[in-house]
């Protein structure tokens, strides 16, 4: 991520200071990657009980990609000096009556988070 206005003239070396307001909505974002991933595994464990091999790699992939992205963020805070503080994260579906149903709920899934990282970053700001 590239450094904007005043404090992009810090030193190399330097840790730029991260807002408050900035760091709490940056862990509601962990937080929230977490529970994708934990949500996807879940659909991954889902497809491979039910002998559906290729779609449970499929979502077991979806899952770490959701945990990488929360890890960008938690290196983020702690580059930035802030501090990283995991939540309670909730427990995911784990019963859907067809494939069908798991990937419309991860359609939903995905067009709910868009929402709220939109509303996290105005929270931010
Ligand atoms: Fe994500």
């Amino acid at each position: 991520m590239r450094a904007v206005g005043k404090k992009a003239n810090k030193t190399k070396g330097e840790k730029m200071e991260i807002k408050d307001k900035v760091t709490k909505a940056i862990n509601k974002q962990i937080n929230a990657e977490l529970y994708s991933s934990y949500l996807y595994l879940a659909m991954a464990a889902y497809f491979e009980a039910k002998n559906w091999p290729g779609f449970g790699r499929w979502m077991r992939l979806q899952a770490q990609e959701e945990n990488s992205h929360a890890m960008k963020f938690y290196d983020y805070v702690l580059q930035r000096g802030g501090k990283v503080v995991l939540d309670d994260i909730k427990a995911a579906d784990a019963e859907w009556k067809t494939p069908l149903e798991v990937f419309e709920d991860v359609y939903y899934h995905e067009l709910k988070g868009e929402k709220e990282r939109a509303l996290n970053c105005k929270d931010a700001l």
